[in-house]
């Protein structure tokens, strides 16, 4: 077995084996499989941890399966599990160990477990304070907003877990996200927002974010303009692993939340980062999506690889990634509380798996990641799964569903999920000429017209999917759902062998806008950068001048 990170997984006699199947199975129709085997759906999918995991719908035989367990295998994937749960320095380039599960860890053995349930305790008790209204902003009365300020993975997190809670929101507090250092986001938040009744929860764990920082400070200033004398500590708490800047920034030292390097930005919201999600249902609601991360947790650390969600998920994706040079991944949650999953998704799997060399930093030769995008069914049923259905691109989907609803609207509900299963079900059947011309004489189509109309009836079909179910979309449902995703994540990364734990390719455009920054804000033309970028500075300087000289007026 070959340690991961070593052996270019491509040279790998899996992934040489996993290239032969694929020619043989590419003219196969996933449908025949059906057809052919009853036992299908019991052979490919597996309940996990409030989950039903149906992969049947894939264009792969039982012979994929082992081939791509064995490909796991050969990246040493027993190993790397082992190592990510011990806290081994599995994010190399920064020296650190990745160690999110020790946030939703009931036990309290190591250093890491025992400082998130300190944290956990300082959480609950100021959740509690909030909530009983004995914590009061400058005169005198309770909370009944807070603003969390945070980007990345200190807003993504948080602001879907909150929306996905939606039925167990607080009646005396409701939680907003502003991240977009576009002005508008927080100003269009603050309107009918009261000062008095307002808490900001500045999220950021390196506490140099610029968009937060500018928020953050365009905050105080919209709480200064209240009153002068205002005691700001009322109104400002923090979470960060940089407490002397949140001090700095004149947050009191006992309202900052610890985070620490072994978090991740986009593996953070289980920790005080999911301040928010306390505070807006309950730490009751915020203790069971822990739960439910930690059972997914259990799930991926122990189950056999041919049992394991994560795995199989993992390896699907490398599946059409690698030998069907599929480039991209639809995630469409049958859930309208689930409208952000995806959005939280691109960051989770595109920071995460968006490298192109190896953690050795050898050029990868292989596809790493893929485009992750997707929105609530049904609505995306009105306008992008025409491509899905029609368009020459296979996009793997993954459909996301609650057996019920919570509300007691029935009849809507199971009308939902009959779109759901009928999307996965039309993706796999498709329509043949065939078919698409018996249906128009049906119609009594004459038969001129249905030779010109019968082509653009016809769908290929043949589209994978896989479909998640749970019973409800309960908070503990929620944390084994986002949990397997992060695992599925690094199981790639560890196929692939590569570092799923940093994002360099993210700072070349923090610096670049700092200079631009510059540039924008002088009086001098500009000249020093490209020809486009010149030009379109330029064009902006007399605007942004004339539009202030308006607001002057
Ligand atoms: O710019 C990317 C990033 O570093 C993310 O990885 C992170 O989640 C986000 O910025 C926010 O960072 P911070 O919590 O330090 O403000």
């Amino acid at each position: 077995m070959s340690s991961p990170g070593t052996t270019p997984i491509e040279t790998t006699s899996a992934w040489q084996a996993l290239s032969k199947h694929q020619q043989q199975l590419s003219h196969s129709r996933i449908s025949d499989f059906f057809a052919n085997d009853p036992e299908r759906f019991k052979n490919f999918s597996l309940q996990a941890p409030e989950l039903l995991f149906d992969y049947s719908k894939h264009l792969i035989s039982s012979e994929t399966i082992d081939l791509l367990l064995e490909l796991a295998t050969q990246a040493g994937i027993g190993d790397a599990i082992t190592a990510m749960f011990k806290g081994d320095l599995v994010n190399n380039t920064e020296k650190r160990p990745a160690l999110h599960v020790a946030l939703r860890s009931p036990h309290k053995n190591t250093a890491e477990e025992k400082e998130v349930h300190t944290t956990l305790s300082k959480i609950e008790s100021f959740v509690a304070k909030i909530q009983c209204g004995e914590w009061t902003g400058f005169s005198g009365k309770p909370i009944t907003d807070v603003i969390n300020i945070g980007i990345g993975g200190s807003d993504l997190g948080p602001a879907m877990v909150y929306e996905a809670l939606s039925p167990f929101h607080s009646n005396q507090l409701r939680c907003h996200f502003v991240s977009n250092v576009d002005p508008c986001h927080l100003e269009q938040t603050l309107t009918n927002l009261n000062p008095e009744t307002t808490l900001f929860v500045i999220a950021s764990k390196t506490f140099t974010t610029l968009e937060t920082l500018q928020n953050a400070n365009a905050a105080k200033i919209w709480l200064q303009g209240f009153a002068s004398d205002i005691d700001l500590t009322k109104h400002f708490v923090a979470v960060s692993s940089k407490s002397d800047k949140a001090i700095a920034f004149g947050i009191d030292k006992n309202n900052i939340f610890p985070l620490w390097d072994w978090v991740g930005g986009r593996y953070s919201l289980w920790s005080a980062i999911g301040l928010p999600i306390a505070l807006g249902t309950s730490m009751q609601c915020f203790r069971e999506l822990l739960s439910g991360a930690h059972a997914m947790d259990e799930h991926f650390r122990t189950s056999p690889l041919n049992e394991n969600m994560p795995v199989l998920m993992a390896l699907l994706n490398l599946w059409y990634l690698n030998f069907f040079q599929v480039e991209t991944q639809a995630i469409l949650p049958y859930i309208q509380n689930l409208h952000l999953f995806p959005a939280f998704l691109q960051q989770l799997d595109m920071e995460s798996l968006g490298k192109s060399v190896t953690k050795d930093g050898d050029l990868l030769n292989v596809n790493s990641g893929g485009l992750v995008w997707g929105s609530a069914g049904t609505n995306g049923q009105h306008s992008f799964h025409q491509l899905l259905h029609q368009g020459k691109h296979i996009v793997p989907a993954d459909f996301i569903a609650s057996a019920s609803s919570p509300t007691s609207h029935s009849e809507q509900h199971r009308h939902l999920l009959a779109n759901c299963f009928a999307q996965s079900q039309a993706l796999m059947q498709g329509k043949s000429l065939k078919e698409a011309k018996a249906e128009l004489a049906t119609l009594g189509y004459s038969e001129s017209d249905i030779a010109t109309l019968a082509p653009h009836k016809v769908i290929s079909g043949n589209k994978p999917s896989s479909t998640i179910m749970m019973q409800a979309l309960t908070a503990s449902a929620l944390g084994a759902l986002i949990a397997s995703y992060e695992h599925k994540v690094y199981v790639q990364s560890v196929v692939l062998g590569i570092n799923a734990f940093d994002q360099w390719g993210v700072e070349l455009g923090k610096q670049l806008s700092a200079e631009l920054f510059q540039a924008i804000s002088s009086d001098e033309k500009c000249a020093s950068f490209d020809a486009s970028t010149n030009a379109l500075i330029n064009y902006s300087k007399p605007r942004i001048k004339e539009k202030n000289k308006r607001i002057k007026e």
